[in-house]
């Protein structure tokens, strides 16, 4: 049980620091959260029109999940291991240091799956880049490799890491609430498409 607590608790402390708002305030744009969709999350980094840090921030929110899932992994076993991918995704979508409204949870869940199973990050990332390909969009594109991977981690490696990243991709879901309102209207805005306005 310690083993549990202990990777949680080191997920949690690696996932909740918040490398979009980090990372545009340090190059001077302001706050992130004022601009575009209001999220922290490379998408909205991109809003900014300074692809190479949406890309940073992409890399680091993802190597956030990946570092300590691994880390727990080889310290305490795989238990630990999922613990350490609950704790990360929960640390970026709700951080103490933003008063637990942190970002929506695709890059950091990206990692964590290739932490837990390479093969589930690289299916994750192909349906992704699938849905970005036809549809343009980076929440509809997040939203069906969320809904997907459960199924596939089921078939990899049995129900109880189904069932944790089923959980994942629900608050990830439930994060997305404004972008899926969007998308039945029909509002939402397109990869490299004009700027959003303001939340
Ligand atoms: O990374 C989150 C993405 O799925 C949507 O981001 O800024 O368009 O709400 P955004």
């Amino acid at each position: 049980a310690l083993d549990l607590v202990l990777g949680l608790g080191l997920g949690y402390l690696l996932g909740s620091v918040p490398f979009g708002l980090l990372l545009t305030r340090a190059a001077g744009l302001g706050d992130i959260r004022a601009i575009g969709s209001g999220n922290i999350g490379a998408t909205n980094v991109l809003r900014t029109g300074k692809k190479w840090l949406a890309a940073l921030t992409l890399l680091l929110d993802a190597a956030k999940g990946a570092v300590p899932v691994l880390l727990a992994a080889w310290l305490w076993g795989s238990e630990a291991a999922m613990a350490a991918a609950v704790g990360a995704f929960l640390g970026h979508v709700f951080p103490v240091w933003l008063r637990f409204n942190g970002g929506k949870g695709v890059a950091t869940l990206i990692g964590v799956l290739f932490g837990l199973n390479w093969v589930l990050g690289l299916i994750f990332c192909a349906t992704w880049l699938l849905v970005a390909l036809v549809g343009r969009i980076s929440s509809l594109s997040a939203l069906v490799a969320a809904a997907t991977t459960p199924i596939i981690a089921f078939f990899l490696e049995g129900p109880a890491l189904a069932l944790t990243i089923a959980v994942l991709a629900a608050i990830l879901f439930y994060r997305h609430a404004p972008n899926i309102a969007r998308l039945r209207a029909g509002t939402e805005p397109r990869i490299g498409g004009r700027k959003a306005e303001a939340p």
